[in-house]
């Protein structure tokens, strides 16, 4: 029997190589595409693909979602699951002038993958679509923990961007019944998280002994989710039962202030860290706690690595790439 081909859009990114690799662990083939966006350094990216490249069931597309033959890729591949994982990332930069990639990135491609699966000359290939929202698309939400039913009122135009695909794929879904998926990630780290991200800022400062700039007062709180459980969750999205709601919380299972972040961080690097807090930045949202009653119970989700064990292995990955440069 033939394996299920995945197409994994963003493979070059954080969270799309992790899954690309496991999904090789889970006897898929693989069709990789990313565009190798500028959003940061294009040989992280190509760092983060190295190990998928060496693997036989995977083939890589540079391409960009806006403009590739997409249609006739799912076709040609036989694509039957897909993870949108492409997008543009980053709360703060999302203001001003750097408002267009949000716009190109996370809504136009976005609709340019739906459509390319509205006209496949069989819809029914794709059994699963599963796209990678956000938490962002809640803003400073009233209840905490905060469920999938809360109004999303998002603070950040990343966020406004984010909120408008998840609502593409739900349109899409209705009107033409495709099987979407949407997984709001709660804020992912580990292994090859982007160098734009609080903790691989934070990490990086600590190898260096340099400060680390702490925006606002260090005591809002974030619910931090390990990159592997974020790919779990991917995952057992393929297997959600018919008739069951299409948008889930996926988070880690806690949550923490800043401040306790830092201490956590301190400890596992051995130096207590020197902080010099600045002005809250605008977009950033003060609290972030999921409620994951709803992946619990209809994807049987459950997030696996704690907190202190998931940044020893940001931090010890990050270390190890410091010295492998000395
Ligand atoms: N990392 C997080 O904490 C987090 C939290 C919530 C949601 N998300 C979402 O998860 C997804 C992956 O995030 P990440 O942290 O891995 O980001 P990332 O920037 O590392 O990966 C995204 C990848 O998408 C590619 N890309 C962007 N636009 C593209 C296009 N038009 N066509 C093809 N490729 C394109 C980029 O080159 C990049 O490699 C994003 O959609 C992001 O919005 C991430």
């Amino acid at each position: 029997m033939s394996q299920p081909t995945a197409l994994v859009t963003g493979a070059a990114g954080f969270i799309g190589s992790h899954l690309t690799e496991r999904l090789f662990r889970e006897n898929y083939t693989v069709l990789g595409l990313d565009s190798f966006s500028d959003y940061y350094a294009r040989e992280i990216k190509e760092r983060n693909l190295r190990a998928a490249l060496e693997h036989s069931r995977f083939t890589f597309v540079e391409a960009d979602l806006r403009s590739a033959d997409l249609n006739g890729l799912l076709t040609r591949h036989n694509v039957s699951v897909i993870f949108h994982q492409a997008g543009q990332a980053g709360v703060r930069p999302s203001w001003g002038r750097d408002f267009q990639p949000y716009v190109e990135r996370n809504i136009l491609a976005t609709q340019a993958l739906l459509e390319a699966v509205v006209n496949l000359p069989d819809r029914s290939q794709i059994q699963k679509f599963v796209f990678a929202s956000s938490s962002s698309v809640y803003g400073d939400a009233e209840t905490l923990p905060t469920g999938e039913d809360a109004l999303p009122r998002p603070i950040s135009p990343y966020g406004v961007t984010k909120l408008a695909a998840e609502h593409l794929c739900m349109l899409y879904a209705k009107q033409y019944g495709l099987p979407v998926i949407a997984l709001r990630y709660f804020s992912v780290y580990g292994p090859r998280q982007r160098p734009d991200m609080a903790m691989n800022i934070f990490i990086s400062a600590l190898l260096r002994q340099n400060p680390i700039r702490v925006f606002g007062d260090g005591e809002q709180t974030r619910e931090m989710t390990y990159v592997d459980d974020i790919v779990n969750a991917n995952l057992l999205a393929l297997d959600v039962p018919d008739g069951a709601p299409r948008v889930y919380n996926i988070g880690g299972g806690s949550r923490a202030t800043l401040n306790a972040i830092l201490e956590t961080l301190g400890g596992i690097a051995g130096t207590p860290p020197r902080l010099d807090y600045v002005e809250r930045a605008a977009g950033d949202h003060r609290h972030g706690a999921a409620d994951i009653s709803r992946a619990r119970r209809d994807l049987r989700y459950e997030p696996t690595v704690g907190l202190e064990e998931g940044l020893r292995r940001q931090y010890e990955w990050q270390r190890d790439m410091v010295y492998s440069k000395e």
